[in-house]
């Protein structure tokens, strides 16, 4: 983290896709930090480019131009194999359909990103912070429940565990209440709050759900590929 509290830095972020009717600038010229502990929302119409800017924050998407620095590193200059890297350990995600894997358990899901990062290979250690994690989001009776045993929100609880296993430095959300009913939502929004109050976790979120923009720090407004 650098001195000035300063986590996330993007800068002069441009992103267009070729499409058979030409070209979508859907990007133009995006600058963004993120502090240290925020809990910033990111608003604005369908369409207007939230999640491509979040997949470009996150390291999930190349961007065209510009540059994306996380405590102090370029992300977009390293190569794919050390961006997965700095992925897999500085950065989780949720996202509003939870992507959590079919065939396993809540546990298993839960572990994974541990188990892709190198040198994870105490599995009893592991798999009690797992439980202690599912623990902490409310799950603990539903640790060999696999997804489709789960609910909704139940589903969304794993997904916050995963992403926390291995102590990311930004947690990036899109619409995580988008598929769930307000009080479910609501529940799962006092979790986020909870985690950014108690360990000062960063998060970033996109989303319609005016609740969450309540509980936030401060909402950046995005319109036609640009900040407003
Ligand atoms: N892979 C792609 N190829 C072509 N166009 C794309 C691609 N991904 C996104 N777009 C277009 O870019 C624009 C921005 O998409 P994006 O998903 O970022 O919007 P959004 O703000 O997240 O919208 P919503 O609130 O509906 O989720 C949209 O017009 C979309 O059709
Ligand atoms: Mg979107």
């Amino acid at each position: 983290m650098s001195s000035n509290g300063v986590l996330l830095e993007a800068a002069g972020i441009h992103k267009s896709y070729c499409t058979p009717g030409g070209t979508l600038h859907v990007l133009k010229g995006i600058d963004v930090h993120i502090g240290d502990g925020e809990i910033v929302s990111l608003v604005g119409p369908s369409g207007a480019g939230k999640s491509t800017l979040l997949h470009i924050l996150g390291g999930l998407d190349v961007p065209e131009k510009g540059t994306v620095t996380l405590q102090g590193e370029e992300i977009y200059r390293l190569n794919d194999a050390q961006r997965a890297r700095v992925r897999n350990s500085k950065i989780g995600f949720i996202f509003q359909f939870y992507h959590l894997l079919q065939e396993f358990t809540a546990l298993e899901n839960v572990l994974l990103p541990a188990l892709i990062k190198s040198g994870e290979r105490d599995s009893a250690r592991l798999e009690s912070k797992g439980k202690a994690l599912l623990k902490q989001v409310g799950l603990e009776k539903r640790v060999t429940h696999k997804p489709y045993q789960l609910s909704g929100g139940e589903q969304q609880r794993v997904a916050i565990a995963r992403a926390l296993i291995n102590q990311p430095a930004i947690i990036f959300c899109d619409e995580p209440t988008g598929n769930l009913d307000s009080r479910t939502g609501g529940e799962i929004i006092g979790l986020l709050k909870d985690l950014n109050v108690q360990n000062k976790q960063t998060f970033v979120i996109v989303t319609h759900d005016e609740q969450i923009a309540r509980m936030s720090h401060r909402i950046i407004q995005m319109q036609d590929g640009r900040l407003k």
